[in-house]
């Protein structure tokens, strides 16, 4: 047998391994780094980011940037009051007072918008039942908003009271601006005009 032959079985196998440098595609590395600052420009040019503890407070109506319509106020009313008043307006027996058919909700716009915009704490009488429970108040909602949902409330299951402007939730709030308690049942908003 020739050396020829003996050689064979070794130059049928693969090399040895051993560690290789292979860096990173330069291209890869161009996009990862471009990623980074524009993420970092993006942050840092952001001006309108707010102060992030305290949420996103921005309202719907401000978002929309729409007029007040029935939308809106459908939209709120199931945000704010649905939980309590339910999304058929009939409340819960004895719990929360309907809404439908309601006549703290059809007649006075003027009441209607101060249980909005302070609440009630005492008995009231809604549709022959005597309510005693907390309406929590509502006058951190802007202006437009109040009167988007006095209108929805208004207009829905069956109600067909008129429209509220803006312009009345705005004079009633500065009519009872010094106010901080909530309305002290139906007798006391029998009183307001
Ligand atoms: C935490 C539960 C709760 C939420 C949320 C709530 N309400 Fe009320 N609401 C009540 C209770 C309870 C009463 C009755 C108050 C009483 O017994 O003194 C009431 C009374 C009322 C009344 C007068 C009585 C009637 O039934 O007509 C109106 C009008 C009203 N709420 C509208 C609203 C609207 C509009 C919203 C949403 C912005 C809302 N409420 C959110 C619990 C709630």
């Amino acid at each position: 047998m020739s050396d020829r032959y003996r050689k064979q079985p070794r130059q049928r196998e693969y090399e040895d391994p051993d560690e290789t440098v292979r860096p990173l595609p330069r291209v890869f590395v161009l996009v990862v780094l471009g990623m980074v600052i524009w993420g970092a420009v993006y942050i840092l040019g952001a001006d309108n980011l707010g102060d992030a503890s305290t949420g996103d407070s921005r309202t719907l109506t401000a978002l929309a940037g729409a007029p007040v319509g029935e939308v809106n106020g459908a939209q709120l009313y199931a945000g704010k009051c649905a939980g309590c008043h339910q999304a058929t307006g009939q409340g819960v027996a004895g719990v929360f007072p309907p809404l439908a058919a309601s006549s703290w909700v059809t007649g006075s716009e003027t009441r209607l918008v101060q249980i909005l915009l302070h609440g009630i704490q005492g008995p009231i009488d809604v549709n022959g039942t005597v309510y005693n429970g907390l309406m929590p108040a509502w006058s951190t909602l802007s202006d437009e908003e109040l009167a988007a949902l006095a209108t929805y409330v208004r207009s829905t299951w069956g109600n067909a009271a008129t429209a509220v402007t803006v312009e009345t939730v705005a004079s009633e709030r500065a009519r009872t601006a010094s106010r901080s308690t909530p309305w002290q049942g139906g007798a006391e908003l029998e009183t307001v005009p």
